[in-house]
């Protein structure tokens, strides 16, 4: 197919840029710039669109950079490693508002700006990797495809997951047990800097396979499998310390104890991705809640107790529930590590929904209701939330147009938009985290 020259306009959620052709088709281009000369070459066709792929940057901005990654021109981890690290910060926010703008009517509400990530790399502690069924290659998918790019290290991930990638994939064992593994999930536990694997595996595994390569990479804390069921079979060893589960550092300042506490997660239990941003935004959150020592908080997607637990420190109490009983499990647990027994903090396997309904027979209200659903939002609540969340409402989102749509539903329920903050949880990426807070009017 032949080349095109095109000028790049600006940056879309995606991360690719937007262009248009002498047609007026409109163009979505990776690895570009806004205001970047491109020879373009087009690869798919869709109605009035199409995806290109540069060919050759004719005016390189002077926001670009080196990738600092050998693998970014072809694996679809990120999306970002050409842009200087400050740029990508400017880029975030300008999408964000564009989205809430153009899809909430937001266009006026006060942003509190990026909260930048003291780490824009090696900051990932956890990473789930496909599985080359021929070879046993770990890696991520390739931009716009189903083939994997196989990867030796992760410029994202922390030394140890790195460490466990560089040796893996070579060891007599795992070429043994590969053709059987679904996906492969390394977590760091960060207070020792050791590393539990999780794998999704068809069949039971050779109990000799799992010990070799337990022995093979001293970085490893334990080993879990698997094959079917609610949870998962470990940990190998069984006599690993803390019975596997990963250990998260946690300050003071939010923990509220005078020694150093932990969260605990189980492996394959959803803890945010950037533990030191994570921190911040627990401060954040903690510091708009507004809450006073009588008032009790909902949470509604509270996984490990990552929010409830702090928020809970400041508050006579508050309830928790997730989906995952392995969450609630180590919710429990961290109740205990940060010896807040004595608190009425409560923790239940439901969904958001069976507890609205709940609260809704029960006559339950709460001041604050804390929402951090996954990625697709959760419209299917808010009809519940004006009978419940009778003060304030936080909700933490990945998603910023499914952000957008909840919000506009609220502001029409008629709750206000008090503050936003946008968290680069995911540098060298498009992602975004971000925390707002809605009054009643
Ligand atoms: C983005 S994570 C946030 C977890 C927690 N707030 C944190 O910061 O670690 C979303 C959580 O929602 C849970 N979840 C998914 N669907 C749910 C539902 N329908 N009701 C309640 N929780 C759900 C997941 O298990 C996961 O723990």
């Amino acid at each position: 197919m032949n080349s095109l020259c095109v000028t790049i306009e600006k940056l879309v959620y995606g991360g690719d840029g937007l262009a248009r052709l002498p047609d007026g088709q409109i163009a979505f281009v990776p690895q570009v710039l806004p205001g970047e000369q491109v020879r373009i070459q087009i690869v798919q066709k869709f109605g009035d669109y199409v995806w290109a792929r540069p060919v050759e940057i004719l005016s390189p901005a002077q926001k670009r950079q080196e990738p600092p990654c050998s693998y970014y021109p072809a694996c679809g981890g990120c999306q970002w490693q050409h842009i200087a690290y400050p740029a990508q910060l400017e880029f975030k926010l300008q999408i964000f508002k564009e989205t809430l703008s153009r899809l909430a009517g937001l266009g006026t509400v006060p942003i509190e700006g990026v909260h930048p990530s003291p780490r824009p790399l090696g900051y990932r502690h956890r990473l789930q990797f496909h599985v080359h069924s021929a070879t046993g290659a770990l890696g991520f998918l390739k931009r716009r495809s189903h083939d994997l790019v196989p990867l030796r290290s992760c410029a994202l991930a922390t030394p140890e997951i790195n460490q466990v990638m560089s040796v893996l994939p070579d060891l007599p064992a795992w070429k043994r047990l590969h053709p059987y593994v679904k996906r492969l999930n390394l977590g760091t536990s960060l207070a020792e800097g050791l590393v539990t694997m999780l794998l999704w595996i068809k069949v039971e595994p050779r109990k000799e396979d799992l010990w070799e390569i337990f022995e093979a990479l001293p970085v490893l804390k334990a080993i879990f499998y698997w094959v079917r069921g609610r949870f998962p079979i470990g940990p190998i060893p069984e006599e690993a310390p803390d019975n596997g589960v990963r250990l998260f550092p946690v300050p003071p300042n939010i923990s509220g104890q005078k020694e150093e506490v932990f969260f605990q997660a189980a492996p394959g239990v959803f803890v945010q991705n950037n533990w030191e941003i994570n921190l911040s935004l627990i401060e954040y959150v903690r510091k708009i809640a507004g809450l006073s020592p009588g008032e009790e908080v909902l949470d509604l997607h509270c996984g490990m107790g990552n929010f409830l637990l702090p928020l809970s420190l400041l508050a006579r109490g508050g309830k928790g529930v997730d989906t995952d009983p392995r969450a609630i499990k180590d919710a429990r647990a961290n109740v205990e590590r940060w010896g807040l027994e004595g608190k009425q903090v409560h923790f239940e396997v439901f969904s958001a929904m069976e507890a609205l309904l709940e609260c809704l027979k029960l006559g339950e209200v709460y001041p604050l209701v804390l929402l951090d659903p996954p990625r697709g939002g959760c419209k299917e609540l808010l009809r519940f939330l004006p009978d419940i969340a009778i003060d304030r409402l936080l909700y933490v989102s990945c998603d910023p147009p499914a952000l957008a749509r909840d919000l506009k539903i609220l502001i029409k329920q008629g709750f206000c938009v008090e503050c936003i903050k946008v968290f680069d949880m995911f540098p060298q990426t498009y992602h975004s985290e971000s925390v707002v807070l809605l009054r009643r009017a």
